[in-house]
């Protein structure tokens, strides 16, 4: 496991290939937060994170619009 203790944050995890990446950094150990523009299905991919047995937070990081003021804005 290359990332065990590690944290990954995920822009675009929600779907496509921000969503496969989710997945193998997971499954290197890393707990991942999931973020994207649109917030269910950044949970939904955090939940089959966990539901695989690997590590993703309880929450997720809120991705902003291109433009909009900078840093998550929540992350539970
Ligand atoms: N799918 C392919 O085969 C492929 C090939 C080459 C390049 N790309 C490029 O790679 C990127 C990702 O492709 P994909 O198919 O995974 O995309 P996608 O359209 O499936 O988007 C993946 C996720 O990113 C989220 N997202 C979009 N803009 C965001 C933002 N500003 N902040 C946070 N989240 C955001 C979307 O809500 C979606 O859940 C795109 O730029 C695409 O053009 C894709």
């Amino acid at each position: 496991m290359l990332l065990k203790d590690q944290v990954a944050i995920v822009t675009g995890g929600g779907g496509g290939i921000g969503e496969g990446i989710c997945f193998c950094l997971a499954r290197e150990g890393a707990q991942v937060a999931v973020s994207d523009l649109n917030e269910e299905l950044a949970r939904k991919v955090s939940i089959k994170v966990k539901e695989s047995g690997q590590k993703s937070l309880d929450g997720f990081v809120k991705s902003r619009h291109p433009g909009e003021s900078r840093g998550p804005e929540n992350y539970n």
